[in-house]
């Protein structure tokens, strides 16, 4: 939930290996350096290092946002500028674009320990400013750590676990015996949990490591140095090539190039893969907000999933299908998600399965074996409860279908099964066209196990151009609305069956982007409890399209109705009960979550609008949680 990226101006160029064989990349010594010499001559200056890790740290931002930070080594010294707030707030107040040095680190942040303030904002330095580190994920041991240093006279100024990594560094470094990758490798041994960090040291000119275990790290080349980044995103624009660190693997980046070291210590070497063009296109397109246009995306996302790869949907489904027990694990939206391919797999294939919630699913683990499928779903690959979940069941010799969206990510190192969604990036913390990718494949995946796999695609393809024809006139009908509800303080959203899940997801994305309360959840649950809470005006979204769900579904917002509530109805046909009608094309009847759910999201984001909110900086949330 924090990004990380360092960049280093080397003087090797790397050349891209032939498109049509693995063949390793060659490092083309000297050609930057000589460039570098050559302009050096010509009384060129170099060219500085921290207006590209500034650029990635903007691309990095919807990983977090409380506040950020560059360091960088010039002739020698380090120097840090850090402050609280977005990275433009912060860019302008210490202009890190403007520091000087050919390798820099930077870091934005998403709190977890220690408050948003400037001492606790990455990049942190040893006491004595030799080293210096950014981080992601969260050292579980830093309190027996930090007593032991604390105890050596060793001087804190943040209340984070992360600054007890460089302080660590420069204990190791010493009088200067040892060297940086010498003090990493005594170092990480010592450090619990999951981790990723970029450690800068201004001896040599500077020396960049990166090292990873269990969060993401990545590196990419370009044609004017090296990239370490938490993600690919950070430095697309530049490099065309990458490769993804490894747990324990070590990267040594230095002016001369880099280097890899595998958790022994023996240096490997790493075939790289091209960027993905499509997870790197990430403007906004003329749009306002990420969010609208990720929602806009979603008829192109359903149809785009309708093409994925055959053989690794049916490779995964026939696990399904084989499988005593199914169990699906995943958080928020991409929970909401599976339960929706829970009924996708019940009702087309008569697979039984169960969702639990990642942050619960550890309970559980009990009843897994060998005769289990965990189906772990994540938008980001990255979220610390999917993880250890899927960990646990593969210790348990489970075996473990992962469904990503990020191409390089942990969980899809870790499945048996890898199944990717294909979206794009989704930058907007609120995740929409995701949850519409993710539940276009579990209907695929579905049919697949009944060997109806194109069916299901000519069905997704149908359903796909009806959202774009719904998208189409829709903004009409839901800002009024929005702007009609907007001071209200309780929203519910009712609906049964496959629909139940929407409800929920469309309750998820109104508190997240408009900080209203509002709940989802079985509509025939409204009656056991909930019902005491509705008085006049309050709104109630029930989402019942003509289905096997639609009368009794009526009959609930009914209901609510006799006891005030302003009843919003989204369906392909109209009710006398309905206050508001938002209308949506009939589909058959497994289709109508992929169609019901964008009329939510845009309500939701209209809301936010409405209410001066900011929907794709959500307060208190981020992106990827990568801490449990
Ligand atoms: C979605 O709008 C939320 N931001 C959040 O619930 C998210 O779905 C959850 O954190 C899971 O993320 P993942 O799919 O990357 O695992």
């Amino acid at each position: 939930m924090c990004g990380i990226i360092g960049f280093c101006r080397t003087s090797e160029m790397w050349v891209a290996p032939s498109l049509d064989s693995a063949a390793p990349v060659v490092p083309l010594v000297g050609a930057m350096h000589q460039t570098l010499i050559a302009n050096h001559a010509a009384g060129i200056s170099v060219p500085i290092a921290s207006p590209l890790v500034l650029e990635g740290l903007r691309r990095l931002e919807y990983r977090g946002y409380d506040s950020a930070g560059i360091a960088s080594v010039d002739n020698g010294s380090l120097l840090v500028r850090k402050d609280i707030g977005a990275i433009a707030e912060v860019d302008a107040l210490q202009q890190l674009g403007l520091m000087p040095g050919t390798i820099a680190v930077g870091h934005t942040r998403w709190a977890t320990h220690g408050s948003v303030t400037q001492a606790n904002a990455h990049p942190h330095t040893d006491m004595a400013g030799r080293v210096v580190v950014v981080h992601n994920g969260i050292i579980e041991n830093y309190e027996e750590l930090r007593d032991g240093l604390h105890a050596e006279g060793i001087v804190f100024r943040s209340d984070t676990d992360s600054e007890v990594i460089p302080q660590l560094f420069a204990r190791e470094l010493g009088d200067g015996c040892a060297t940086l990758e010498e003090a990493v490798r005594l170092v990480c041994p010592r450090l619990q949990g999951p981790y990723a960090f970029v450690v800068l040291s201004a001896h040599d000119g500077g020396t960049m490591i990166g090292v990873r275990k269990g969060n993401p790290l990545v590196v990419g080349f370009s044609d004017h140095g090296v990239f370490l980044s938490s993600d690919v995103l950070a430095f697309s624009e530049h490099a065309r090539w990458m490769v993804s660190l490894t747990d324990g693997e070590m990267a040594i980046v230095t002016s001369s190039g880099v280097r890899f070291l595998n958790p022994d210590g023996v240096e490997v070497v790493k075939i790289p893969s091209m960027v993905d063009c499509v997870w790197a296109d990430v403007g906004r397109d003329g749009y306002g907000h990420y969010m609208l246009k990720e929602i806009l995306e979603q008829p192109s996302v359903v149809s785009r999933c309708g093409h994925g790869d055959n053989d690794l949907l049916v490779d995964a489904a026939l696990a399904i299908l084989g499988a005593r027990q199914v169990v699906f694990t995943a958080c928020g939206t991409s929970r909401h998600a599976s339960l929706i391919g829970r009924y996708f797999f019940s009702k087309v294939a008569r697979q039984f399965s169960d969702v639990v919630m990642a942050s619960e699913f550890g309970y559980f683990a009990a009843s897994l074996n060998s005769q289990t499928v965990v189906i772990a779903v994540s938008q980001s690959g990255e979220t610390a409860d999917v993880i250890a979940g899927v960990k646990l069941a593969k210790e348990a010799g489970a075996r473990v279908v992962s469904v990503v969206n990020r191409p390089s990510c942990v969980l899809a190192e870790m499945g048996d099964y890898l199944v990717k969604l294909g979206c794009g990036a989704e930058i907007g913390v609120a995740a929409t066209k995701t949850f519409t990718g993710q539940i276009s494949l579990f209907y695929l995946l579905a049919h697949a196990m009944v060997n109806k796999l194109q069916l299901g695609r000519s069905n997704l393809e149908q359903a796909g151009i009806l959202l774009h024809e719904l998208l189409q006139g829709l903004g009409d009908g839901l800002e009024p609305l929005a702007l009609r509800l907007r001071d209200r303080e309780h929203l519910y959203y009712i609906g049964r069956g496959v629909n139940f899940a929407v409800a929920m997801e469309g309750a998820l994305k109104m508190k997240e982007i408009s900080y209203i309360h509002a709940e989802g959840m079985p509509a025939g649950e409204l009656k056991h409890g909930t019902l005491a809470l509705i008085e006049k005006g309050t709104p109630v979204v029930a989402i019942c399209p003509n289905d096997e769900t639609h009368a009794e579904t009526i009959s609930n917002a009914m209901e609510a109705k006799v006891r005030g509530a302003y009843v919003i109805g989204v369906s392909d046909v109209e009710s006398r009960v309905f206050d508001h009608w938002i209308r949506m094309p009939a589909v058959s009847s497994l289709l109508y979550p992929i169609i019901a759910v964008a009329p939510l999201q845009l309500f939701a984001y209209h809301m936010a609008l409405a209410r001066g909110c900011d929907p794709d900086r959500p307060r208190n949330l981020a992106k990827s949680v990568t801490v449990k």
